[in-house]
């Protein structure tokens, strides 16, 4: 079993993640978050805004709304440019990016082989292929693979043999045995009939209308139709009735920031630039191939924050976020190799954007982009700016006091541009943003450990007598203690347990689990492994003489015999991020 599909199982089984709306046949794409799964998903989030919005004093938080007027999204960009490219295989009638898309692989004879779910589908798609898409082309098929034999390969398409049983002749069937070639195919099946390429935009309209969109577009159609039998308008008529109630559901959170810059620096006028705005919340994307149970989703939730910053500022900052950034994956990642930066390439870049870096993290399919940090210049409040008339820009008020305190002292007033320029300007923004979902199943892969009975490590995928531990950050874990009775139906214990999980959660606010199954206390153990349990805390017949319990350690196994106190100690201690790490710096000098 796939380290993908192992922890897959186990979200479903434990009531982490799993399908939404299984009942009734599930919803692509859409996952529900369990018991544990939203508690490990609001302790990641916590993570990230306590070390960007509670650890500084430089980031105020922010929640802005989810339906957006095209206005802003036509601003930013996301209207016109928040496009993937889309192919339809023309044999599966899958769709996919061709971005992401694999190039064309020949067997050892140097056939194309074209792969189909099954023999049946086969069949068809053979016949497809006979009959439209490469007329008089030599191919066999053997069970649920398709082989076509290649003449030769060109630069953009693919010349196939001719079948010499054919009776047409070979300019008849000139254009039928060649297929244009964009260096991919089909992920799936290998096959090479593609439609072309064609941009599709990933956001998400809807409506604020109570009347149904269709019915207006059915009956601006129909009204159309009375008037003129052209109906070559009706598409403008039909966006002209929809507009006014059109609305986008956000396809990120940065923008929410961006249109509120200047409403939260007239709010909070501590705040000096460099400064930071920092959400978390839900954002919408229509991807055309969703993967990864959540790594790539229709709905996902960003934790994003946007860095304010002089344009001379910028560089630097940027060179600071990447570093803060990732001194955080490293705080809650236990395997740091599995945790890279990848800058991106020229030809990457947004055209405004100055540097930007993905952070990566190494998923059972390969490198995976799980947050991307950017100097994204002055685009974004430029952007708004120009189209709203509204100038979003940052006076450094201590400037300008200290330049009116020398004109009036001189009497002159001074108009240095330079000096100027320093004193007001539109900022420049370094942006970090993070997918929940994403760090979240990264965080999970990278904590779960498979271990034989003697408690070695062994690849995951090995099933006889392997037990898995999710060795999350404390913090990170979604059950932070579980106390337990040694016999689960002896009242006395049970009491105890109860007071003991009372205090834990009054005194350290915190997830407790009160775990009183009936089975062994190993087993018990070894369910609260499974789901990052950091502590067990039991309560046995001694408990009652001596007050004391049984402390035991997730990771070491290690048991210890501890007064109550000392075990809500312990819990606590391991609950603290400093001093076991280094305090992050606050800011770099402007
Ligand atoms: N404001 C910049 C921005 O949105 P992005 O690279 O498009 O940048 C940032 O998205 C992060 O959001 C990604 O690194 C990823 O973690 C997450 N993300 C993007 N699309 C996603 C999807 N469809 N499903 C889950 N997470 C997604």
């Amino acid at each position: 079993m796939s380290a993908m599909r192992h922890l897959l199982d186990l979200c479903k089984r434990r009531g982490f993640l799993f399908q939404s709306a299984e009942i009734h046949g599930g919803l692509r794409g859409a996952y529900d978050y369990g018991p544990l799964g939203v508690e490990l998903k609001r302790n990641v989030s916590q993570e990230w805004w306590n070390s960007m919005v509670y650890q500084r004093s430089d980031v105020v938080g922010i929640d802005t709304a989810i339906i957006t007027p095209p206005a802003v999204l036509k601003t930013s960009g996301h209207v016109d440019q928040f496009t993937d490219e889309m192919v339809d295989s023309r044999l599966s009638k899958e769709r996919f990016r061709p971005d992401k898309a694999p190039e064309l692989k020949l067997d050892d004879q140097g056939r194309i082989p074209i792969t189909a779910p099954d023999k049946n589908t086969a069949k068809l798609w053979e016949n497809d292929i006979r009959t439209q898409f490469a007329r008089g082309a030599m191919i066999t098929r053997s069970g649920k693979q398709i082989l076509m034999e290649v003449e030769r390969m060109e630069r953009d398409r693919i010349v196939l043999k001719q079948d010499p049983s054919t009776t047409s002749t070979t300019s008849d069937l000139d254009s039928s045995l060649q297929i244009p070639y964009h260096g991919y195919v089909d992920p799936n099946s290998n096959s090479p009939f593609l439609t072309e390429s064609r941009p599709f935009n990933l956001m998400f309209k809807t409506y604020l209308d109570p009347i149904d969109p269709i019915d207006k577009v059915i009956t601006t159609t129909l009204d159309a139709q009375k008037s003129s039998s052209d109906l070559s308008n009706t598409r403008q008529l039909v966006d002209k009735v929809l507009y006014p109630s059109l609305t986008y559901l956000r396809p990120e959170t940065a923008q929410g920031v961006f249109i509120n810059y200047m409403t939260i620096q007239r709010s909070h006028p501590h705040l000096r630039i460099p400064f930071g705005i920092a959400q978390v919340g839900k954002s919408f994307r229509n991807e055309i191939r969703l993967e990864h149970a959540i790594f790539r989703t229709p709905e996902f939730e960003q934790m994003e924050l946007e860095y304010f910053v002089a344009p001379w500022q910028a560089q630097d900052q940027f060179t600071s976020w990447r570093k803060f950034r990732m001194d955080w994956w490293r705080t809650y990642a236990r395997h740091h190799d599995r945790i890279r930066e990848r800058p991106h390439t020229q030809d990457e870049l947004a055209h405004y954007s100055s540097g930007c870096v993905d952070v990566e993290y190494l998923f059972p399919w390969g490198w995976g982009e799980v947050e991307g940090i950017a100097n994204r210049g002055d685009f974004d409040l430029s952007k708004h700016s120009e189209a709203t008339g509204i100038k979003l820009q940052y006076t450094d008020a201590i400037l300008m006091q200290e330049r009116q305190a020398r004109e009036k002292a001189t009497g002159q007033k001074e108009n240095n541009t330079e000096v100027l320029a320093k004193e007001r300007y539109t900022p420049h923004v370094v942006e970090s943003s993070c997918g929940l979902n994403r760090a979240m199943l990264a965080l999970m892969l990278d904590a779960m450990e498979a271990v034989d009975e003697q408690g070695r490590t062994v690849p995951l995928g090995e099933e006889k007598g392997v037990r898995t531990i999710m060795r999350l950050h404390p913090r990170l874990a979604p059950v932070k203690v579980a106390v337990m009775p040694l016999v689960s139906n002896n009242k006395d214990l049970v009491d105890i347990c109860t007071d003991i999980s009372n205090r834990l959660r009054q005194e350290l606010q915190v997830n407790v689990a009160l775990e009183t199954q009936s089975t062994t206390i190993g087993k018990r153990y070894y369910r609260m492994d499974e789901i990052g349990t950091p502590w067990c805390v039991t309560v046995d017949f001694d408990t009652l003489n001596d007050h004391n319990v049984t402390i035991r350690d997730r990771d070491t196994g290690e048991q210890r015999r501890v007064s109550k106190d000392e075990a809500i100690d312990i819990v606590q201690d391991s609950l603290r991020l400093y001093p076991r790490h280094s305090r992050p710096q606050q800011t770099i000098a402007a």
